[in-house]
């Protein structure tokens, strides 16, 4: 029977390197950091941390292509390239204008979270409906909009890359 050590050989351990929007960032926190506390600590201050225990979406990241909440992982154990808001970068700039033009940000805390979230659901299904984009974005708080202008941005991105979906027009 394999002992606890030979359990836990796999398991990344602080000090290893993550790779976050395309660049290393070593992990050097304790084994109990989370990711939001490594990602801040390391300046990616686009993630932004609100409630600190994963119920409102303010410090969503990509983790391998999936949208996670940064403060519910463990650094330690993160096993995929790491993408913030910021490093989503060309992919997302239709959804940073659509935001704009929606008025689909106030104060704008929530809004980095709200991005990656959206270019998640986005990359995942190609044929959305609003009921779904309202269900998927659901985890995400905004204290200020009163979402109907988050989903309005977020439905118009997702009619507009299904009709070009090169983005060439
Ligand atoms: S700060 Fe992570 S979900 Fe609220
Ligand atoms: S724009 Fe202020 S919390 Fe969403």
């Amino acid at each position: 029977m394999a002992d606890l050590a030979d359990r836990g050989a796999d398991v990344p351990r602080p000090g290893r390197t993550l790779t976050v929007n395309d660049e290393p960032l070593t992990v050097t926190s304790s084994a109990g950091a989370t990711l939001l506390e490594v990602l801040r600590g390391a300046g990616h201050t686009d993630v932004k941390e609100a409630c600190g225990r994963g119920e409102c979406g303010a410090c969503t990241v990509l983790v391998g292509g999936r949208a996670v909440m940064a403060c519910t992982q463990l650094a330690a154990l993160v096993t995929g390239d790491v993408t913030t808001a910021d490093g989503l970068g060309e992919a997302a700039a239709d959804l940073r204008e659509a935001f704009a033009d929606y008025g689909a940000f106030q104060c704008g805390f929530c809004t980095p979270g709200q991005i990656v979230r959206a270019e998640s659901i986005l990359l995942e299904y190609v044929d959305i409906s609003r009921d779904e984009v309202v269900r998927c974005m659901s985890g995400n708080i905004c204290r200020c909009t009163g979402y109907r202008q988050i989903v309005d941005a977020v439905c118009a991105v997702a009619s507009s890359r299904r009709n070009d979906p090169e983005g060439k027009s």
